[in-house]
């Protein structure tokens, strides 16, 4: 079987997957929307895609596409995942899956009742690093986990319209960035049971630094950070009763694991070839051929439940999305 695809939002992050889908068995982009045909052209004419649209309606309605992956800014996931789970077509929904934890819940709602694929893109969970960071963790190389550091923030312009300071946009470092340490937590720790958050909001009202503690069942802890306006480490590092594992930067995207136990300090390498985001195609592609409707590595109650830690750090700290 040939995973029919179709692209939502010919972006930059659209322009990575399709460059990752020439790696990948089993499934092609046969269709592109934007808000412009001009758009759409230059994307399909850049990958070789046959169907292109000037709206995602069109898209929707296009009877030879299995699934879409939808690579908007996060303002517009939940109607764009609606939009296709409703057409009955898979979704793959690009991080962070919703603004919230209610429109998540509404999203994963909907693929349910529909008997559709869905999964948020997090790409990191499917890369070899983290596949063998689990199996590291699997086989006890460091022991109990017990605290887990992890950061992303680097410091950009401050560009109002430009989605990462956009409010309308979903704009923020905890969103975009952030959630990628958060999820590093719930991946090691499972889910908090209670959160302590501070940040510091910009000029538009987006939050450009953020820190928040994560307190996990059993006295463990994550500790996360976040930022647009701060250069961070872009590491990560996840100590345990008997060891620690060290994430080079960038902490999403690693390509070695360090470790240090027992058995003394080993650098691991776990490099891959080619755009990363491919390693998520293959999950999709592997849940679909075995009649699942979600992926047991990044199941839609993790995302709703990391959506709800968002929520709550945000609430912490003041960052209120338009219609919230
Ligand atoms: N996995 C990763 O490493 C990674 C990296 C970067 C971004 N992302 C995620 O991917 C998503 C998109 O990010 P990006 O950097 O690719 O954004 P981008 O370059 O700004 O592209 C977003 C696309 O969304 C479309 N869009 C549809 N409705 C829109 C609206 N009302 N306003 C603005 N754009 C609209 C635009 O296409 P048209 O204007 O042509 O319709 C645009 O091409 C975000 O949710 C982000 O978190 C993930």
């Amino acid at each position: 079987m040939t995973v029919r695809w179709g692209v939502a939002g010919p972006g930059a992050i659209a322009t990575s997957f399709a460059q990752g889908m020439t790696m990948v068995d089993g499934g092609e982009i046969t269709a592109v929307a934007s808000r412009s045909l001009e758009r759409a052209d230059a994307y399909a004419d850049r990958f070789g895609i046959t169907g292109r649209y000037e709206s995602y309606e069109a898209l929707a309605e296009d009877p030879g596409v299995d699934a879409v992956y939808v690579a908007t800014p996060h303002a517009y996931h939940e109607a764009m995942t609606l939009l296709f789970v409703e057409a009955g077509k898979h979704v793959l929904c690009e991080k962070p899956f919703a603004l919230n934890a209610r429109q998540a819940q509404r999203m994963a709602d909907a693929a349910r009742t529909k008997g559709v694929f869905c999964m948020e893109a997090m790409w990191s969970r499917f890369l070899p690093a983290y596949r063998l960071l689990v199996d590291l963790l699997g086989e006890g190389r460091i022991g109990e986990p017990l605290l887990v550091e992890a950061d992303f923030g680097y410091r950009t312009p401050v560009v109002p319209d430009d989605r990462h300071f956009d409010l309308h946009q979903g704009g923020g470092a905890l969103l975009d960035l952030g959630i990628y340490p958060v999820q590093l937590c719930t991946l090691v720790l499972g889910l908090p049971d209670r959160v302590a958050a501070d940040g510091i909001l910009g000029s538009t009202g987006v939050d450009e630094q953020v820190a928040a503690v994560l307190h996990h069942p059993g006295d463990r802890l994550g500790v996360v950070k976040a930022a647009l306006q701060v250069s961070m480490s872009c590491t990560a590092r996840i100590a345990g009763t008997d060891g620690w594992i060290q994430l080079p930067a960038f902490m999403h995207c690693p390509e070695s694991l360090d470790i240090a136990g027992p058995a003394g300090l080993e650098h691991i390498d776990a490099g891959h070839e080619g755009e990363g985001l491919r390693f998520q195609v293959d999950e999709v592609h592997r849940c679909l051929a075995e009649g699942l409707t979600e992926s047991p590595v990044m199941s839609l109650d993790e995302t709703i439940a990391i959506s709800g830690v968002l929520d709550d750090i945000r609430a912490q700290i003041g960052v209120v999305y338009p219609g919230e």
